[in-house]
């Protein structure tokens, strides 16, 4: 696959690789959040995942591993955490897939209470947050420098999927950059 810089995030013919609808499951998921989706369902749902992020109230002080700081926060058991990380493992389409993930992903669904956008900005955040910050911690631990997620992926104009290389742009570029930034510097400072 092909490796591009990082301003191809900013350069709006390259899309998001496409999801398929799902009635359940990570499909549903992937298919009503806005990390795989561009145009105006993913303005409407990138709004909601920003309000909800300005309505969090989240300390150094609350302490704990971030996943069980940010179910907390978001009004979820912290034993949801095992829910989490299960399909924050699936959560990108090319990686691997499983019933155990998508059980997961309905329990998720059920302990919010509705399946519709507002409970997939709420499992998003957690889901991100999951594999960034694992990323982040191992990254310290192994005292790399790069990027915690290196790459990411788009959709070329000529239909080609490419891969994006985001050294000097960890948090992305453009329509899809992290809305949790400012949040990664206080869960894990
Ligand atoms: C070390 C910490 C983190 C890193 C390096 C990171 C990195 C990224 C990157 C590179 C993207 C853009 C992906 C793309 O354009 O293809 C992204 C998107 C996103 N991140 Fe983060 N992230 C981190 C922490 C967080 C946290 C703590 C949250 C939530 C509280 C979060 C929530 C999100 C969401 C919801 C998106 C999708 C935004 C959209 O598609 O509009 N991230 N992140």
């Amino acid at each position: 696959m092909d490796l591009l810089g990082s301003d191809v995030l900013e350069d709006e013919r390259y899309l998001v690789p496409a999801v398929p609808h799902g009635a359940g499951g990570l499909a549903w998921l992937r298919a009503s959040v806005p990390r795989f989706c561009d145009g105006p369902p993913h303005a409407r749902r990138r709004a909601l995942v920003d309000a909800l992020l300005a309505g969090l109230e989240v300390g150094p002080a609350t302490g704990g591993e971030p996943t069980a700081v940010l179910l907390r926060a978001l009004g979820l058991p912290a034993r949801c955490a095992p829910d989490v990380a299960l399909v924050a493992a699936a959560y990108q389409p090319h990686a691997p897939q499983s019933a155990d993930a998508d059980a997961a992903a309905d329990r998720l669904v059920a302990r919010c209470g509705r399946r519709d956008e507002e409970t997939a900005a709420r499992i998003c955040v957690l889901v991100q947050a999951h594999g960034a910050l694992g990323a982040l911690a191992t990254a310290r631990r192994d005292g790399a420098t790069g990027p915690p997620v290196p790459t990411t992926r788009r959709v070329a104009p000529s239909g080609r999927t490419v891969e994006v290389d985001l050294t000097g742009a960890p948090f992305g570029r453009g329509r899809h950059a992290c809305p949790g930034r400012a949040l990664t510097e206080v869960l894990a400072p």
